[in-house]
């Protein structure tokens, strides 16, 4: 079911609907979440839809991971999601697991259940493969129907959500480039065995610029490009022109990568849609309503990252 906000909140207007102490509560459990945008997104759908609902910060440091993921069901929490440093920890405090959340060995989204057991999702790779659709659905159906070759740039937490999301679209075609050789190596390795078809190939990091030309779709998955961090030294003039370039840093929205590529009038997909739509799938598992990306949303974000 999807819902419409009435109006546009604002952090200038109050609330259309305080928690009550029936409130659902449901929250982020990082080492640090002091920064994280999560709150803000789905107190947003909170009140857009008018649940009598609660989304909290829990700071959790490394040591009390345990003591923290077995409170959730004693405390009502109905619901959290995972962030660093603990998507892998908190893998071995809870029951269940979701096909993803296997393959990536990474957990975004906790569900609870009514008898105190938890479920753990990672809804990453459902972000990504949503802002691709959302932002570049007609290049990529067709780079898929003729085998186009990925690039995914980087080997770590975030690449594996990229690399399942983009196997799911169906691209069977992929080089995996990172700094740390043996990391590509490693991701190439753990991916084939869930897709045993696909051409998962690593490739040395020097030799990123040789392979553009055979690449359709080039996504960043590192931190570089994000501000604070150098730039991602890559020649963009070096792909075809039907290309589309994926980052997912987002902030700033539009990274030397991304400004870099539509100045040569490629297709871009910036990093918001992908943390929006996580976000998105993780709401409707809590709440059994699938709130609206809508552009009040994506404004108050945009507002949060130009502040700081
Ligand atoms: P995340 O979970 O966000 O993916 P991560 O697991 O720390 O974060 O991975 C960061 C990625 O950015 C890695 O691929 C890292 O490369 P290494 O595996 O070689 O460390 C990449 N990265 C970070 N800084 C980089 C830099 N200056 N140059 C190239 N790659 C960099």
């Amino acid at each position: 079911m999807a819902i419409q906000p009435e109006h546009m909140p604002t952090e200038r207007m109050p609330p259309k609907h305080m928690p009550t102490g029936a409130a659902t509560v449901t929250g982020l459990i990082g080492w640090p979440v002091a920064h994280s945008l999560s709150p803000a997104i789905h107190d947003y759908w909170l009140r857009a839809a008018g649940i009598d609902g609660l989304y909290a910060p829990f700071p959790v440091a490394p040591d009390r991971l345990a003591q923290a993921i077995a409170g959730l069901p004693s405390l009502g929490v109905t619901g959290a999601n995972v962030t660093v440093p603990h998507k892998t920890a908190v893998i071995p405090h809870i029951q269940t697991l979701t096909a993803t959340a296997q393959r990536l060995e990474a957990v975004n989204t906790l569900i609870v259940h009514k008898d105190g057991s938890i479920t753990g999702d990672n809804t990453d790779a459902y972000g990504f493969a949503t802002s691709l659709k959302a932002q570049a659905d007609m290049a990529c159906a067709e780079q898929i129907k003729e085998n186009q070759q990925v690039m995914l740039i980087g080997a770590g937490g975030a690449a594996r959500a990229v690399l399942d999301a983009v196997l799911q679209a169906g691209y069977q075609r992929v080089v995996l480039i990172n700094r740390t050789h043996a990391k590509a190596a490693a991701l190439a390795q753990h991916f084939q065995q869930f897709y045993p078809q696909a051409s998962l190939a690593p490739v040395a990091w020097g030799e990123r610029h040789l392979r553009l030309a055979d690449c359709g779709l080039v996504i960043n998955t590192t931190s570089l490009g994000m501000t604070g961090h150098g730039p991602l030294e890559i020649d963009v003039s070096a792909l075809p022109d039907h290309a589309v370039v994926a980052d997912i840093v987002y902030a700033p929205l539009i990274t030397p990568l991304l400004a870099a590529a539509r100045d040569r009038g490629l297709v871009i997909v910036n990093g918001l849609d992908m943390l929006l739509y996580q976000a998105e799938a993780a709401f409707e598992a809590w709440h059994g309503i699938r709130p609206i990306v809508d552009a009040g949303l994506r404004q108050m974000i945009l507002d949060r990252l130009r502040d700081g």
